[in-house]
């Protein structure tokens, strides 16, 4: 449990989206890890939140906890079953612990852009990978979208054999690290609040990360530069527990999951536009930007493809393909 003075320094640091409940409302509380504004799902949280208190007033309430203030994406899994929060959204590169069929969002350059990832995300694979937790009590409510990613480092990375001798940062995932070994790297797991001081203090080489979140947590910064490989993408899936979605009377749950439903898209489809926005913040705030020729990325994809085969059978060949076909 929280103690009082810990509760009342959140009260004191509130946004707009952190609402006071009253005694008789149901409290819905969002925990995440990254920047309340500027981001992609920072926005949405808030958005939902704002929503959730203006039309849910009286029923509901929400709060949302930014940039693992209550918890990190490792431990708020639990928190859930708990009781202690009702929504996170980790990056679906986080619950290899639960299920090893979210591998397919993090093969390098299976999705060649986020319209391919709308497509696989609403089409019958992706909707059924939202059940792929339930055996461990916990209900997928949708995806949300950040972006593409690319890779930062304290040198310039032109060519994949630049990238040799480097350690980066990685999120939890299998696949993150095979990539980085297939560059010649070394892959180290680090929770998001840790990277900036490892990038800072020198711990690890460089990280992948999308715009929006180099921009927000400062990591240009610390970088020589950031290469745009658009490699592999970084999105949520917003999850819930089943005993808490089944807790709530029908009519309730029907409006929150209405209201969840639109803020979703809306900020979906403003993912792109928020990231090239970063993008632009980067460069403006002094941060180096490279772009690939045709020819060196393709170096890149040469070098990193070879990893889906490693997966497959995590994965299932169906929902590969599936994946595969949601680029046209
Ligand atoms: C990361 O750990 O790099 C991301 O999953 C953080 C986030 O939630 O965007």
């Amino acid at each position: 449990g929280l103690t009082a003075a810990v509760l009342s320094s959140f009260l004191f640091s509130a946004s707009h989206a952190f609402a006071a409940c009253d005694e008789d409302e149901i409290v819905i509380k969002f925990s995440h890890v990254v920047a309340a504004e500027g981001h992609p799902k920072g926005e949405m949280a808030s958005a939902l939140a704002d929503r959730v208190n203006a039309e849910m007033n009286g029923t509901a309430c929400m709060q949302v906890f930014p940039s693992s203030q209550l918890f990190d994406d490792n431990q708020v899994m639990e928190a859930l079953l708990l009781g202690d929060v009702q929504l996170a959204a980790p990056s679906l590169s986080k619950f290899e612990a639960y299920t090893l069929k979210y591998r397919v969002f993090d093969l390098p350059f299976v999705f060649s852009n986020m319209d391919a990832v709308t497509a696989f995300t609403e089409g019958k694979k992706g909707q059924e990978l939202l059940g792929a937790m339930s055996d461990y009590g916990f209900v997928g409510l949708g995806y949300l979208f950040n972006g593409l990613k690319q890779f930062s480092a304290n040198r310039p990375l032109i060519v994949p054999d630049d990238a040799k001798g480097l350690r980066f940062r990685v999120q939890p995932s299998d696949v993150a690290v095979a990539m980085v070994e297939a560059m010649g790297g070394t892959a180290q797991k680090l929770a998001f609040k840790d990277v900036f001081e490892a990038l800072q203090m020198g711990v690890v080489d460089g990280q992948e990360n999308t715009w929006s979140n180099i921009y927000t947590q400062r990591f240009f910064e610390v970088q020589d530069g950031t290469t745009e490989t658009n490699h592999q993408l970084l999105a949520y899936l917003a999850v819930t527990s089943r005993e808490w979605l089944n807790s709530l009377d029908e009519d309730v749950r029907n409006q929150f999951m209405t209201i969840f439903t639109e803020v979703s898209e809306d900020y979906n489809a403003r993912s792109n536009a928020i990231n090239e926005d970063s993008k632009q913040s980067i460069i403006e705030n002094g941060g180096v930007v490279r772009a690939l020729t045709l020819d060196q990325r393709d170096d890149w994809i040469t070098i990193m493809k070879p990893v889906w085969d490693m997966f497959r059978d995590d994965i299932g060949a169906d929902v590969i393909d599936a994946a595969i076909a949601s680029n046209k």
